[in-house]
């Protein structure tokens, strides 16, 4: 009698859980749409981090320069008035449509330098030595960015190079006035700028920057010009070059002329994939963007997303559950393609995605720790730009560019004025252990010279019925990837407008750590209990990401979302 009951109680507080669970799966609120749009145009949209960046992208528009033209000012431009992460001592990606539905991608990745080595970051014994891939001389990849413009001008530009970087050489020149972001920015790493640098840089100095201060790139302007008159080799040969060299041989870098002669950016084959009837065309290795958002569309085409919601339980469950095999998948398999054999086919095929998520199930999550095991940090830094142009031909780019941290590896070269990345940080240094993202890695990403690190960036551009329909990305380290498939779901899936998707919180988990963090406000105090419930760990954050995308609508007009929310200083301008 006893045991019978013991059963039938057992039986009965397994139904009241379920059934709570259940509940609480169902009682969440999901964002619907209230039809808030962006920036509307019918000619020309140029969505960037920065004000004065959008604006010399939509003058390019303007004067009749195509998408291309204004990408490559806007590069330029975000060097000068966005120096945390614009840049010409970095490196990033475009994927690209013509107006006549052609695509591609250009990768202007970094390399490592031709003296590097697979253990360079490691101690005698074989430990990685703190902040070495990080901080200073040693941390700084070979820069791609400046050959990546070039190879775009001399495929697809309109007007002459000289007009195109013009207005970047005088914004340098005859200085412009800093927001308040980037004044707090300036005097948040005085510190690291004065103890990094063997010289002391322009931007050090005694009184605290503010806002609406001004700020001139006097020997950023002289480096520009020697680009505007000599191309890449303005750059990559003779005085820049010297400089550069000069600058690591001083700091005990390893970066040589040989590197720099011998960079080239490589054109490569986008990603594609099909996801509920949108071309999806992303970055292919030596980004790990494309291939992580194709597996994470295609698994999600096995559930109801349009049912779920945003933000619910079920839509942040099973995203968490394809984001757990993704990036399992991402730190085994991926790397830079020209090095390493990435299986690009079989981590993108039906069969393969099926049976990888064939153990998700709706009633648990599943430890990361079953998939594959390892140790890691948290997330630190998120510094990276994203920029989406689209002019009235309806030639689309998407470029996202980077130094990594905030500032690179924070060496600024001496006389020629720009910062240098810390892009090696995203080899593996050490198989099994994180970079500053918390991303592990292994030998397809291992340290080799003249090796592009794996990235995660991610600008995409998304086609419907033979259309443009969508052009987007973000910064965010490791976060990149979620944040544009979230946004993706919000607009396919949920019919958010590209401002309300773009605005939307967003959540984000990479296999390790095995925890879901979310922006706060993105989860109720109700689907946060149904996620622990799940056997999710849950760490909330201020934010994630800042998108920069363009919609076209069913008539034809650009909505441009900047992401003002995460960043007042994002515009989208059009015309
Ligand atoms: N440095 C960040 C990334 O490339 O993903």
């Amino acid at each position: 009698m006893l045991t019978f009951n013991r059963g039938l109680i057992i039986f009965f507080l397994f139904f009241l859980i379920s059934n709570c669970q259940q509940q609480q799966m169902e009682d969440t609120t999901s964002v619907e749409s209230g039809k808030n749009e962006g920036v509307l145009a019918k000619n020309g949209m140029v969505v960037t981090a920065h004000p004065l960046a959008s604006q010399v992208g939509l003058a390019i528009l303007k004067k009749g320069g195509n998408a291309f033209d204004a990408a490559i000012a806007v590069q330029y431009a975000l060097a000068v008035v966005l120096p945390k992460a614009g840049n010409i001592g970095g490196g990033g990606f475009m994927v690209y449509r013509t107006k006549d539905g052609e695509n591609g991608a250009l990768d202007f990745r970094e390399k490592a330098p031709l003296k590097g080595d697979r253990d360079m970051y490691l101690d005698k014994k074989g430990e990685p030595i703190k902040n070495l891939s990080l901080k200073g001389h040693l941390a700084a990849g070979v820069p791609g960015t400046v050959a990546g413009m070039d190879a775009a001008f001399q495929k697809f530009a309109s007007l002459p190079f000289s007009e195109i970087i013009q207005p970047s050489i005088d914004l340098a020149q005859n200085g412009f006035e800093l927001t308040e972001y980037e004044a707090d920015l300036l005097n948040r790493f005085q510190e690291d700028f004065k103890a990094i640098n063997l010289h002391t840089p322009y931007l050090v100095r005694e009184e605290e920057y503010q806002e609406g201060d001004s700020i001139y790139h006097t020997d950023l302007a002289k480096t520009l010009e020697r680009i505007r008159d000599n191309g890449k080799d303005g750059f990559y040969k003779g005085e820049t070059a010297d400089l550069i060299v000069k600058e690591m041989k001083a700091g005990k870098g390893i970066i040589s002329l040989e590197d720099l002669a011998s960079y080239e950016a490589k054109w490569r084959k986008p990603i594609i994939v099909n996801y509920r009837g949108h071309k999806v065309i992303s970055m292919p290795p030596s980004s790990s963007g494309g291939l992580v958002l194709g597996q994470l569309l295609k698994g999600s085409e096995y559930f109801d997303f349009p049912s779920f919601g945003v933000n619910t339980t079920k839509s942040i469950h099973v995203m968490t559950e394809l984001q757990r095999r993704a990036y399992a998948d991402r730190a085994e398999h991926m790397g830079d393609m020209d090095f390493y054999e990435v299986p690009i086919d079989m981590l993108l095929e039906d069969s393969y995605i099926k049976n990888r998520i064939s153990d998700i199930t709706m009633d648990s999550a599943t430890s990361s720790q079953v998939i594959k095991s390892g140790k890691v940090n948290t997330i630190e830094s998120f510094q990276t730009t994203h920029f989406s142009i689209v002019d009235k031909e309806g030639n689309a780019v998407a470029i996202t560019t980077t130094l990594n941290s905030y500032f690179g590896c924070k060496v600024m070269v001496d006389g020629a004025g720009f910062f240098l990345n810390n892009e090696m940080d995203d080899f593996s240094i050490k198989p099994g252990v994180p970079n500053q993202f918390g991303l592990v890695g292994a030998e397809a990403n291992a340290i080799a010279p003249g090796k592009r690190m794996l990235s995660a960036m991610t600008p995409t551009i998304i086609e419907k019925e033979g259309k443009l329909f969508m052009v987007v990305g973000t910064p965010g380290g490791s976060t990149i990837i979620t944040n544009v498939y979230q946004v993706i779901l919000n607009v396919i899936d949920h019919g958010l407008t590209m401002q309300e998707a773009v605005d939307a919180k967003k959540m984000h988990s990479q296999w390790l750590p095995d925890r879901i963090i979310a922006e706060k406000g993105c989860l109720d105090s109700l689907t946060i209990d149904a996620l622990q419930h799940l056997g999710h760990e849950i760490k909330e954050i201020n934010t994630i990401g800042r998108i920069e995308a363009i919609l076209v609508k069913e008539d034809g007009t650009y909505e441009g979302a900047a992401d003002k929310t995460r960043s007042g200083d994002a515009m989208a301008l059009g015309y």
